[in-house]
């Protein structure tokens, strides 16, 4: 196991640490915006991670409150998609591409070097809290792979050395 930063979720039937209430309100606010919607759980989870950067455990009870689930039911759900982050990012965040089309041009050693340079696997910060790296499983880029985005921004035929140079942009920014 690469070093980086620990995960450290609470389980479902655990006590999740209190939010800051900053963070309380916030995720109140999302609740109260998109809880009317169908299916409002998912709206509410993608609001939640766009607001605070991830899903902090304490979301979660105020989330199965607000809809009526239980605890369980909601941490069942944001367990299973892996583009809910339940832990703070780095400053930055990478997504790269482990689907079939760009591993067929390099997204493997791209993904190997990845890993090294950033000293985590996938779901891990590099250790100065810059970089957090997670997989994505198709971009919409797939003929001009390998396919990345950083930041939400979308990059492509990225070979190591590109990589390398986006991410010492990155960590000045
Ligand atoms: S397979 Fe990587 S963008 Fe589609």
């Amino acid at each position: 196991m690469m070093e980086s930063r620990a995960r450290s979720a609470t389980p479902p039937g655990g006590i999740a640490p209190a939010l800051p209430p900053a963070q309380i309100a916030t995720v109140h606010e999302v609740i109260a915006r998109l809880q009317e919607q169908p299916g409002a759980l998912l709206p509410i989870l993608h609001g939640v991670q766009d607001a605070l950067g991830h899903i902090p455990d304490g979301a979660v009870g105020p989330i199965a409150h607000a809809l009526n689930l239980t605890r369980a039911e909601v941490h069942g759900v944001l367990t299973f998609y892996h583009w809910f982050r339940r832990e703070k990012p780095g400053r930055h965040v990478l997504h790269l591409c482990r689907a079939e089309a760009c591993q067929a041009v390099g997204a493997t050693a791209l993904e190997q070097h990845a890993q090294r340079t950033l000293g985590t696997d996938f779901h891990g910060t590099s250790v100065d809290g810059a970089i957090t790296l997670e997989p994505a499983y198709c971009l919409g880029n797939c003929a001009c792979g390998p396919s990345l985005l950083l930041d939400g921004e979308l990059h492509a035929r990225v070979t190591p050395q590109r990589f390398d140079a986006l991410i010492a942009a990155a960590r000045k920014a």
